[in-house]
């Protein structure tokens, strides 16, 4: 399966945005990612702007709190009419049953519900940082995968994790099951923060369902040819 790419829109603000998409042909329907930068900034109204302008959205929000907080912020997201959504893992089974119910309580009649993937280990998160600060034994990958299973029970549709966690998420939760990766860098790129990163070759080979790129896009000069340049890595 080709993988899809998500480009992570971490801009400042709808101006910044605005700039951006206006790199892309006009009509060029792309899979845009809205964080916390941009949406802490300019609310609900640029996942209406993108909508409109016919782009998918995945809101990307890593909710953690208790159930019923995230039960009812979840039902307000998918009144948003988002494709994907997100919490971490790391709150719990519960957590992330309460999520599911807000969504299909939130979403309009005729509507189908926003699909909703966990966070498993932050890509930028190492083994010794995983070991010594969240005191959490052991391989990130075998982390990650333990909060990939909860998530499956919990009856997510997916993670986060890396790409190279995707295919022992398959495996373990089966092919249906999303496997979104970031740290995607295309070869000689810097890799900023991020510890485990991977090509969107290598993403494809090991089974990711969306490729998200940030950076190796948003700073590119052309960020239309980097897009395409992608696709045509991945064909
Ligand atoms: O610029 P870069 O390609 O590193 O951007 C990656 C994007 O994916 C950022 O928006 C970051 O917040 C997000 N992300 C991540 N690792 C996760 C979950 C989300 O890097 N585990």
């Amino acid at each position: 399966m080709t993988p899809e790419i998500i480009i992570a829109m971490d801009l400042p603000n709808k101006a910044a945005v605005e700039a951006f998409i206006n790199k892309f042909p006009e009509g060029e329907s792309l899979y845009l990612k809205v964080g916390m930068e941009l949406y802490y900034k300019e609310g609900p109204a640029i996942v209406t702007y993108l909508k409109e302008r016919g782009h998918r959205i995945f809101l990307d929000l890593k909710m953690h709190d208790i159930p019923n907080t995230v039960r009812s912020a979840m039902r307000s997201i998918a009144s948003l009419g988002v494709d994907l959504t997100n919490l971490h893992a790391a709150g719990g089974k519960k957590m992330m049953e309460a999520a599911i119910e807000g969504l299909v309580e939130g979403t309009p009649e005729g509507q189908t519900r926003p699909q909703i993937i966990a966070v498993t280990q932050l890509t930028s998160t190492s083994k010794e940082v995983m070991n010594n600060e969240q005191g959490i034994p052991g391989e990130v990958a075998e982390s990650a995968l333990k909060w990939a299973k909860l998530s499956k029970e919990a009856g997510l549709d997916g993670v986060v994790c890396s790409v190279h966690e995707a295919r022992s998420v398959h495996e373990a939760c089966g092919e249906g099951f999303i496997a979104l990766t970031p740290g995607i860098r295309l070869e000689g790129d810097d890799a900023h923060d991020q510890t485990r990163v991977a090509t969107p070759k290598f993403g494809k080979e090991e089974g990711s369902t969306y490729l998200v790129l940030g950076r190796s896009i948003t700073l590119a000069e052309n960020p239309f040819e980097v897009y395409q340049k992608v696709q045509a890595d991945i064909a």
